[in-house]
């Protein structure tokens, strides 16, 4: 396998670990801690989906509130001061250990690298600052320009605008299935980074490959 032009990388799930608000906060949310994290991430992405389809745009971090409050309320609800303490969280997720590593090794390499994310720009640069991989990545684009969420094309699309490739020089990783196939429909060479041993689906728009983590995307590079 040769070096691909450019790696572009899902952020939430992907880069960084979106259950690790609620772990920060486990004591304060209480024993049903990871149920509502689950519910929180199962129903902002409901919403990215169901707004897409409708032409409902509203903003990730809007989605975000929404869910969890949905989440909340399911869970049995959260004492006063919690709520804000998770969204302000989820502007400052924990990163995957190995991330920089990769990243690092991708630009020495000479290939370019972005971040492809439903996320807004100001939630992106927070995150992207807070884990310290500015400096590692070309460019972070947000689907917010477009109000459009991932899997529809155009979304993907941003990806040729910003980096000026064509799909098939693209490798698209995600921990997210539903991702890697709208990336794979797009056009990309998709890696899904399964992190935790899910089984697969979408068998008609398969990756590439699938890595436990991201380490293993230099493995096969000459
Ligand atoms: C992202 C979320 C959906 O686009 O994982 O970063």
């Amino acid at each position: 396998m040769t070096l691909m032009q450019a790696y572009v990388f899902d952020a939430y799930g992907t880069l960084f670990d979106v259950h690790s608000a609620a772990a920060h906060h486990r004591d304060a949310i209480g024993p049903r801690a990871d149920e509502l994290s689950i519910l929180w991430r199962s129903k902002q992405l409901e919403y990215t989906w169901t707004r897409t389809l409708m032409g409902a745009y509203r903003d990730f971090r809007a989605l975000t509130a929404q869910a969890l409050d949905f989440a909340a309320a399911r869970c049995g609800g959260l004492a006063p001061g919690v709520r804000n303490a998770l969204l302000q969280s989820y502007e400052t997720l924990d990163a995957y250990a190995d991330i920089k590593p990769t990243l690092a090794a991708l630009k020495a390499a000479g290939a370019r690298t972005a971040i492809l994310s439903n996320g807004t720009p100001d939630m992106l640069a927070s995150a992207v600052a807070s884990a310290g991989l500015g400096d590692l990545l070309d460019v972070c684009i947000s689907i917010h320009e477009l109000q459009t969420f991932k899997t529809a094309p155009g979304a993907y699309g941003l990806v040729e605008r910003y980096l000026g490739v064509k799909p098939g020089e693209v490798s698209f990783q995600s921990s997210n299935r539903w991702d890697v196939a709208g990336g794979v429909k797009y056009g990309f060479r998709g890696v899904w980074i399964n992190r935790t041993g899910q089984p697969d689906e979408y068998v008609d728009l398969a990756p590439a490959r699938i890595l436990p983590s991201l380490a293993g995307l230099l493995d096969d590079i000459d």
